[in-house]
């Protein structure tokens, strides 16, 4: 049997434990959603993640163990994600990963989780080809950057305030869509027509991003505009995003000239992003990346798709905490 390494993942609202091959095959994966305790919060209550996290830690290792037929000698190694996230999520996750190393004897690797979403799209067969311009659209990031390898990252350009999957988030809650925000807009968008011209923050600066303002423009128009549907209001949001986020991803294809587009993170399930990124990857000649959906949202299968990158380069970061972490520290 081809040693695995044994990922976990509790960053922010969900614990998720899986064992992960070197090929990318996932061998067993486990992930426990807090969605029912954070719901009525309107958003992840961090007190409330660390102790699900912690009720949750053990069982879903000990069930992905069993269900893989694996002991601590089919290990290569541990990895767990040190940030960025919530101090108290990411300590649960990290001191779990210490305790395991001790016992077991299997060395654990802090994986940094921006890293972990890059390398998603090698799960189950992925193949990234390098240069790669990559955009990380999830609901605590939006970066766009360029690799010239899987190790040498430079940073593009990032958000000046929300996120893209917070942006969406937020429309969702304003339209009444609820929580998970971002797959019920995607279906309400595909169901409606853009019929409003909502505004395109920053959509020709560079690579920097700003998706505040769009949020603010939706409840603007909800309120001046109450014949436009749900439907045709979402529809008209996730046009103004993809344009923005097509605008910058072309800008890198044309200045960086990769051999491949990789999208990652949480909106990368949405499949209005896929196609419009499909069809950009298509005009410039460039494979696009993608991961599978279901491991587009936070995983542990690619955090320890990650991890095997630092195994192989003989790099062990330590297990510190590090809510901050950027993407350039490993
Ligand atoms: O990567 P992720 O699971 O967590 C972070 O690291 O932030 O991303 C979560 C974000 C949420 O904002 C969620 O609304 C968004 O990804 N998301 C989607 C879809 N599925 C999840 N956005 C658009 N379409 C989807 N299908
Ligand atoms: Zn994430």
């Amino acid at each position: 049997m081809s040693k695995l390494i044994l990922g976990i993942e509790t960053s922010c609202d969900d614990t998720s434990v899986a064992l992960v091959a070197r090929d990318g095959t996932v061998a067993a994966i486990k992930t426990v959603s807090q969605y029912d305790i954070h719901e009525a919060f309107g958003g992840v209550y961090p007190e409330l993640a660390s102790r699900a996290h912690l009720q949750a830690i053990l069982p879903t290792i000990q069930s992905v163990m069993e269900e893989a037929s694996t002991t601590p000698s089919d290990l290569e190694a541990i990895a767990v994600t040190r940030g960025p996230g919530l101090i108290g999520s990411l300590l649960v996750g990290l001191s779990t990963a210490e305790a395991l190393s001790m016992g077991w004897g299997v060395p654990a690797y802090g994986i940094n989780h921006l890293r972990g979403h890059i390398r998603s799209a090698a799960l189950e067969g992925g193949i990234t080809e390098f240069p790669a311009v990559i955009m990380l659209a999830s609901g605590g990031h939006t970066l766009i950057a360029y690799l010239e390898n899987e190790w040498s990252y430079r940073l593009l350009g990032t958000t000046r305030d929300d996120s893209v999957g917070e942006c969406y988030d937020k429309v969702a809650r304003t339209l009444g869509l609820g929580m998970p925000g971002g797959p019920a807009i995607d279906r309400a968008a595909e169901r409606g027509t853009p019929v409003l011209r909502l505004p395109r923050p920053m959509k020709n600066e560079a690579y920097e991003f700003s998706f505040s303002g769009l949020k603010s423009s939706v409840a603007r128009h909800v309120e001046t505009h109450p014949e436009v549907s749900v439907d045709d209001m979402s529809a008209s949001f996730v046009a103004a995003c993809m344009d923005v986020l097509a605008a910058k991803a072309e800008r890198a294809l044309r200045e960086c000239a990769p051999k491949s587009l990789v999208i990652v993170g949480g909106v990368a399930a949405s499949a209005q992003l896929r196609d419009t990124m499909g069809a950009l990857a298509d005009r410039y000649g460039v494979t696009l990346s993608l991961p599978p959906v279901k491991w587009a949202t936070d995983n542990a299968a690619m955090i320890a798709m990650a991890a095997w990158d630092y195994v192989e380069r003989g790099v062990q970061p330590d297990l510190m905490p590090k809510p901050n972490l950027s993407l350039e520290t490993p």
